[in-house]
């Protein structure tokens, strides 16, 4: 794993700028992953600042989200599709019909999750995924015990990462107990990896990630296995790694 070590948060995000630019520019029709979450914000706000002043262009790429809240429409403000559009592609030059990021609330999800798993198969692989690490070691929303080779499925989500995420809605009992995510099988399929973290409080889970071993009860360790991994970390979250 190649670990760069930034200052703070605005270098995270400019770094990884910088990362994503340079390999969309070297693709020919770039695949990215994407996640959400308060990490990439920042990696966001960039790339549309890029865009704009044409320093890059999204018309060529496809992007696939890592996850959605089940019961959730897109148009809910706390959708992970409401998040995208309104933080990235409604402001950017991206093709919407390139954009794929599950349905949540339709009736059946187990199709969903079968056919997402499909659609990112007829586009090849994913040429970098973008990730954010979870205080309890999660990818994705792929939780502690989640089987290492799990493809996109339906989640139940941990307390922890339900009590994490209540800061987005107005109470604990409002953010959704199931997500559909792309499981770990299917990230550890990406061609790259780009792992970012920030603030003291993932210090430990960093720790973990690095120093701890390959189980399914801490997944972000199978990241130990995948041989393109660069993690961009602030000093807060690398403690004193
Ligand atoms: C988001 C996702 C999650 C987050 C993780 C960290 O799509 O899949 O794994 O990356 O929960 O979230 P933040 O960045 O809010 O600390």
């Amino acid at each position: 794993m190649k670990i760069i070590k930034v200052k703070d948060y605005d270098e995270l995000s400019e770094k990884a700028c910088r990362f994503i630019i340079d390999k969309v520019a070297q693709i020919e029709k770039p695949v990215l992953g994407l996640a959400t979450g308060s990490t990439p914000e920042g990696l966001y706000q960039r790339l549309v600042e890029k865009n704009r002043q044409d320093e890059v262009s999204f018309k060529d790429l496809s992007t696939f989200n890592l996850d959605e809240y089940v019961g959730l429409a897109k148009s809910h403000p706390n959708s992970y599709y409401h998040y995208m559009y309104e933080k990235l592609f409604k402001h950017i030059d991206i093709s919407m019909d390139q954009v794929h990021i599950p349905s949540g609330d339709v009736a059946n999800l187990e199709e969903e999750c079968m056919e997402y798993e499909k659609q990112i198969r007829s586009v090849g692989q994913i040429d970098v995924q973008v990730l954010g690490l979870g205080v309890n070691g999660h990818i994705g929303f792929n939780e502690p015990g989640t089987p290492l080779s799990s493809l996109t499925h339906v989640v139940d989500l941990d307390s922890s990462t339900r009590k994490a995420n209540a800061r987005f809605f107005d109470s604990i009992d409002e953010v959704p107990e199931k997500a559909i995510t792309m499981g770990i099988e299917t990230i550890m399929e990406s061609r790259e990896i780009l792992l970012l973290v920030s603030g003291e409080s993932k210090a430990k889970a960093v720790t973990r990630l690095l120093n701890g071993e390959v189980s399914s009860e801490f997944p972000a360790s199978i990241l130990q296995k995948h041989k393109h991994v660069t993690m961009i970390a602030d000093e807060e979250a690398l403690g004193s790694n």
